[in-house]
């Protein structure tokens, strides 16, 4: 008996103890999410006069170029640590020409940004064809319909070398052609940008959380999905081929996409990887906690800020996000 009269059944291990209250909480946290490991992906187009608001992704726009600019600036001075560009040019076509016009928005855009901020965050450009191509695939197709992987090679081969002469400091192809790490890399190479380093899409599938990003970049293909190039969903040992194969090709980083469905591939790429992987919190994830957040169904910081730990914990060390600037702020 002890002196509230209960019988003594005490457990031997409290592992309350440690939760009780916020500064020993804090003091065990083995995980911790910081402004320098979120990267903020940006929408710019060509040809608006007026930034342009994305309905299915609240609070994110398709900018202009000074619009841009100011969304740089506040992500830099919360401590944000890179941004990645995503160019929609005025006109298309079948091989998405203006993906490597030395004049095209994107190339506009990483010029303007690398000399405001260049020096604050590190300056991404996403490299892909699908907000380029008029039939919205990721490369050049095929007589049957299918993307030419070889010729897509050769122009992320170019488009690389016009974003890094623009002043990308990092080239981060999405379109999961095969080889496509090793074409970038000559492609820099050659080039004269040696030093410019590739985060590669590595691990990417074919995913239905890519939804907004459809309307954000204006890259739905125009018939059939990407099925034939991106990462089945029921597969986790080919991520980590794909993710070996662009190591051997001469990946600085790879990246896994998306995230809250993929934690586990954050997990198992984060164990085999020799080098630094990211995780891409998608339009999807985005749009889902937003749309449960306005019918005030779930708490919208906690859930960001919850997610972000999540993708960390996982053992992504960077993590790209809508939220960046705003969970910058709110981790400071
Ligand atoms: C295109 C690309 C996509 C995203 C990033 N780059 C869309 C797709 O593959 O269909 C998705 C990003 C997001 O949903 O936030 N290469």
């Amino acid at each position: 008996m002890d002196t509230t009269g209960r019988e003594a059944a005490y457990p031997a291990a409290r592992p309350r103890r440690l939760r009780r209250g916020p500064a020993l909480r804090r003091l065990v946290a083995e995980t911790r999410v910081l402004p320098e490991n979120l990267v903020l992906p940006l929408f710019v187009k060509e040809g608006i006069d007026e930034p342009v608001a994305i309905s299915s992704m609240p609070g994110q726009f398709q900018h202009t170029r000074d619009s841009l600019r100011r969304a740089a600036h506040e992500a830099a001075e919360a401590g944000v640590g890179g941004v990645i560009l995503f160019g929609i040019p005025a006109h298309k076509d079948e091989r998405g020409s203006a993906a490597d016009d030395p004049h095209g928005i994107v190339q506009e855009a990483l010029r303007d940004l690398s000399k405001d901020v260049g020096d604050a965050l590190v300056v991404m450009a996403d490299l892909c064809l699908c907000e380029y191509t008029s039939h919205g695939h990721c490369g050049p197709l095929e007589a049957d319909g299918h993307v030419d992987n070889d010729l897509t090679l050769e122009r992320y081969a170019s488009i690389a070398a016009a974003q890094a002469e623009a002043g990308a400091a990092v080239v981060a192809p999405s379109g999961m052609m095969d080889g496509q790490v090793a074409a970038i890399r000559a492609g820099l190479d050659r080039a004269g940008f040696a030093q410019v380093p590739i985060l590669a899409y590595a691990a990417k599938y074919a995913s239905s959380f890519y939804g907004p990003f459809r309307e954000a970049a204006e890259g739905a293909p125009q018939f059939g999905d990407r099925s034939g190039y991106q990462q089945d969903p029921a597969n986790a040992r080919e991520a980590l081929r794909e993710v070996a194969l662009d190591v051997a090709e001469g990946a600085d980083m790879v990246m896994v996409k998306p995230g809250l469905a993929y934690l586990d591939i954050i997990a198992k790429v984060a164990e085999a990887s020799p080098v630094p992987v990211s995780a891409y919190q998608v339009s999807g994830e985005y749009a889902m906690i937003e749309a449960a957040a306005e019918r005030g169904w779930i708490d919208r910081e906690r859930a960001i800020l919850e997610t972000l730990t999540s993708y960390r914990r996982a053992g992504a060390e960077q993590v790209l996000t809508y939220w960046a600037t705003e969970a910058a702020r709110l981790l400071r």
